[in-house]
């Protein structure tokens, strides 16, 4: 029996796709080389923005074929998309050769789900959910091993579908995550460790009693062994000066911050709900650089937020300019159903945000070019 994953969105996605994997081999299942040859098809979804929930659709139904020759196969939908019931009914509805539909919170009974396809089409989404302290894990990707620190979200950015389909905030114990690293470590074939979270920098906040980001990243450094360590996403109103200086100071850390700003205009960013402004960022960058020289920053930006005029895409291109990123993403902003922004007046029209979006990355080349180069 073959199992084939196709996984889409964030790192935190792939990782849980690894954990997918090692529930399916601990079944029996091998991975298969192409879906052709599979017996069970999982699809990791994702749905931060429309661009990726549409792949989705097209993907899936592409496997309309595959089932006709192949009654036996099992397809299974599983990830963020399928965590909002609507869209989890209008994929069995429009999909009728799809088995198996569950959200984020019902993968470790993925087994239980496989089991009763038998008697049936399985469809459950839980709204709450343990976090996994000891779930097997496959890893897949090459030399670096992600260990996810915590998972879920309570900023509730007026923009994002995370909170919705990942839930409160959540940390694994420290304990359980010291002792993940060192297994990872003892098994000598990962260089590097990248620990996950939505918002890694409010990390053990819930626990209790509660351990700091900094706390974590200073005891994982003290594990014995050569690796690197980084850790995504960082969110500005939370990166303290004490995480900057563990990084400073530990050597095992990376020199290098996804540091998210989403926009440089402040009427903008309260919309967003960041609870930061342009000035704060600017003085978490100047920090970072002043204790951490040579530090790579990227960021995250957003075009054409609801009401977001002119001037204000050019406050985003203007910080752009100021802080010199490393790279940049840069996203049109999409209306997620159920977020506060989606029901916001003004939408900005798609060509706009087109325009905008052509704008900024063309602005992010050009910056690059004159760093490498000069002007
Ligand atoms: N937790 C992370 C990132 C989550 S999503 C953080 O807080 O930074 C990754 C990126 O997708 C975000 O940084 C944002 O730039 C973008 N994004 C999220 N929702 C979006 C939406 N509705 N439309 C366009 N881009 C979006
Ligand atoms: Fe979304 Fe904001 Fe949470 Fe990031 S911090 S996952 S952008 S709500
Ligand atoms: Fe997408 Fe879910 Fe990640 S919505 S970006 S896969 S947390």
């Amino acid at each position: 029996m073959k199992y084939f994953i196709v996984t889409y969105g964030c790192q935190m996605n792939v990782h849980e796709s690894e954990k997918i994997a090692g529930i399916l081999e601990k079944l029996g299942y091998q991975e298969a080389d192409k879906r052709e040859n599979a017996d069970i098809i999982v699809f990791n979804t994702c749905a931060i923005r429309e661009g990726a929930e549409d792949r989705v659709f097209g993907n899936v139904g592409n496997l309309k074929k595959l089932k006709k020759q192949k009654k036996d196969l099992i397809i299974v939908l599983c990830g963020c998309m399928t965590q909002k019931e609507a869209t989890a009914q209008k994929m069995l509805r429009t999909f009728p050769f799809v088995d198996i539909v569950i959200g984020t919170f019902n993968l470790p009974k993925l087994g239980d789900y496989i089991e009763a396809v038998k008697k049936g089409r399985q469809l459950e989404i839980w709204q709450e959910g343990e976090i996994d302290e000891l779930l097997p894990y496959k890893r897949t990707s090459g030399d670096n091993a992600w260990v996810n620190i915590m998972q879920g979200c309570n900023n509730f950015c007026t923009y994002c579908i995370v909170p919705y389909v990942r839930g409160r905030e959540k940390s694994r114990k420290e304990a359980n995550i010291l002792k993940e690293i060192k297994e990872i470590v003892a098994e000598g074939k990962y260089k590097k460790i990248t620990l996950l979270g939505q918002n890694v920098n409010s990390y053990g906040k819930d626990l209790n009693p509660p351990v700091s980001f900094a706390k974590l990243l200073k005891d994982i450094c003290a594990v014995e062994g050569d690796f690197k360590l980084s850790f995504m996403t960082s969110h500005p109103k939370d990166l303290t000066d004490e995480v900057i200086d563990v990084i400073a100071s530990e050597e095992k850390i990376e020199k290098f911050i996804h540091l998210p700003a989403q926009s440089g205009n402040n009427r903008i960013l309260q919309k967003m709900n960041r609870k930061y402004t342009r000035e704060k960022y600017l003085e978490i960058i100047e920090k970072i650089r002043a204790k951490i020289p040579k530090c790579h920053i990227t960021s995250d930006f957003i075009v054409g937020f609801p009401g977001e005029t002119e001037e204000e895409f050019e406050d985003t291109c203007s910080l752009v300019r100021e802080v010199k990123f490393d790279s940049i993403f840069a996203f049109m902003y999409s209306p997620r159903e159920g977020t506060v922004a989606s029901k916001m007046e003004e939408q900005i029209p798609e060509n706009i945000k087109n325009e905008r979006v052509n704008k900024l990355l063309k602005l992010e080349k050009q910056i690059q070019k004159e760093e490498k180069y000069g002007k």
